[in-house]
């Protein structure tokens, strides 16, 4: 908790400073994307095998099926589902699809907790198992047990319903999320409000996503909604593995220039608010009026996405002058995303489609649109079947380095083991060539340049180098000869780094091989 508001607080300090500067959080450079990433179809199906079919992928919320005997149904990419609550509380999720000849079992969403099935009334319970086969006498002997309806792995946290959409599929849901998933608890979900949901349909799932990544946007694309709140182009970050937490400041942030830095975390929504992602595919905007839960499903082709706005609020609405009043703000919002969002979205799938640019490039502003692509890249150089190239096998270092430093800056050592697990397994084809040691430094700062914990130390950090004060131009070198507010601070991070390095020979193959060519160069001596 009190990690989670010293987050908090460093994002809205940052926030009130880039009001003055007129300014925002930065990434070192440019990031240039193939414009075919959101057009190929064999680059959609790696992305629906490997990322929607392997993590955990947001089904619902708690809310939805609160109750014991509630139910919802969803089709999610081409997998029907079905969500029940049982009686003791827990959640399923299963493969909606009866286990006879393969009718859909159920429909819509409800409360019951047996369900027959359309087509020959086969029944079964809401936990999946099959209870009577009609007219069983005819139909013969078979063995009921095996014929329940098919089980996907599903977790239940924070008032979200997660599954993995590829049975028996074991995942590490809690080191997937961790400090998202956290920062998401604090709110409190599960006892809030549902109040309902709008569906709209738009382009490629990254298109649309990348939409919730920036504030880029706001002035030009929403110039009398939410540029009337909020400020266009500020932005700052925290990244919690591939998950992020963006502060955006309001018009009429200012008026918390008197708060404590160590207070500003009672202000959300009252000077600046937050959206907080959940890789691969959700966006949450708490708001007091409503809050969004945009959850988007890809396909069913590849420039083709439908999103599903979930609306819930803290508190159940008093009388139906409070529900109709929740009912005008989903269409508000629901019309805002449409016509101001999507509908831009639809153009610039046009736009990817005509081939006439190689290359999308985000900018060192769009710095969340960035750490996104990067994560995508890591996922995919995962998949097995890929043809590697070299310009993978760099993308694949780069992410490994990001999961690295952002498991560090969060001391997020489930996220840490994770990254030792796919360090170990890669093959870099190239690797032998990769780079030398400037490149190297600058790829390690480029890296820390979006692990927001790391980066505010450094911004305090002053290097002494041979009597001289300068400011340090890398991170390695802030962390050797720093001086200054938080100079002590980062080197107990680069302590930590450096401890678990000592700890695993098996692990760290990146960093200790730029270590050691840097330490070999002569420029800084790294490792004892
Ligand atoms: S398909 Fe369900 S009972 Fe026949
Ligand atoms: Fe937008």
């Amino acid at each position: 908790m009190e990690q989670q508001q010293e987050i908090h607080n460093g994002i809205a300090s940052r926030l009130l400073e880039y009001i003055k500067t007129r300014s925002t959080d930065q990434a070192e450079g440019v990031l240039r994307v193939p414009s075919v990433s959101y057009t190929d179809p064999q680059q959609w199906q790696r992305e629906m095998d490997v990322i929607f079919k392997r993590l955990p992928i947001l089904a619902g919320l708690s809310a939805e099926i609160a109750q014991p005997g509630q139910y919802k149904t969803l089709d999610l990419l081409d997998t029907p589902l079905l969500l029940t609550r049982l009686k003791d509380g827990s959640v399923r999720a299963m493969l909606n699809v009866c286990a006879h000849r393969a009718m859909k079992l159920a429909e819509g969403s409800g409360k019951c907790d047996k369900f027959a099935c359309p087509y020959h009334a086969w029944l079964y319970g809401n936990d999946g198992s099959l209870i009577r086969i009609a007219g069983q006498e005819t139909y013969g002997e078979v063995d009921k047990a095996s014929l329940a309806l098919t089980q996907l792995p599903v977790y239940e946290r924070a008032g979200l319903i997660f599954v993995v959409l590829t049975p028996g599929l074991e995942v590490d849901f809690a080191g997937f999320l961790a400090g998202m998933i956290e920062d998401i608890e604090a709110l409190g979900f599960a006892d809030w409000h549902y109040c309902g949901n709008r569906e709209i349909t738009g382009a490629n799932w990254k298109i649309a996503y990348d939409g919730y990544l920036e504030g880029y946007h706001f002035a030009a694309a929403h110039p009398q909604t939410i540029h009337q709140r909020t400020f266009s182009n500020i932005m700052g970050f925290h990244f919690y593995g591939p998950h992020q937490l963006i502060g955006f400041p309001r018009k009429d942030m200012d008026k918390l220039s008197e708060v404590p830095v160590d207070e500003l975390y009672r202000y959300e929504n009252e000077g600046y608010d937050f959206v907080r992602t959940l890789f691969p595919n959700v966006s949450i905007f708490v708001a007091p009026e409503i809050t969004q839960v945009a959850q988007l499903i890809p396909g069913p082709t590849v420039g083709e996405n439908r999103t599903i706005l979930h609306f819930i609020h803290r508190e159940s609405p008093r009388d139906e002058e409070g529900r109709q009043r929740n009912e005008t703000m989903m269409d508000w919002l629901k019309g805002v995303v449409e016509a101001e969002d999507y509908s831009l979205g639809l153009k610039v799938q046009q736009g990817l489609n005509s081939g006439a640019h190689k290359h999308v490039t985000f900018g060192r502003n769009e710095v969340g649109n960035q750490v996104f692509h990067a994560w995508l890249d890591h996922y995919l150089a995962q998949a097995p079947a890929a043809a590697k190239s070299s310009e993978s096998d760099e993308a694949e270092v780069q992410a490994l380095l990001l999961r690295y430093a952002c498991a560090i800056d969060q001391r997020n050592l489930a996220a840490l083991e994770q990254v030792f697990a796919a360090d170990a397994v890669a093959a870099y084809q190239d690797i032998g060539e990769f780079r030398g040691p400037a490149a190297i430094i600058g790829l390690i700062d480029s890296v820390i340049a979006r692990c927001a914990t790391t980066q505010h130390l450094l911004s305090n950090v002053q290097v002494d180098i041979r009597g001289q004060r300068a400011t340090a131009s890398s991170y390695l070198q802030a962390i050797y000869v720093g001086t200054g507010v938080h100079a002590g601070e980062l080197q107990t991070l680069w302590g930590e780094y450096r401890d678990e390095l000592e700890k695993r020979p098996e692990g760290w193959r990146i960093v200790r091989r730029e270590l050691r060519t840097l330490h070999n160069q002569g420029d800084v001596g790294l490792l004892a």
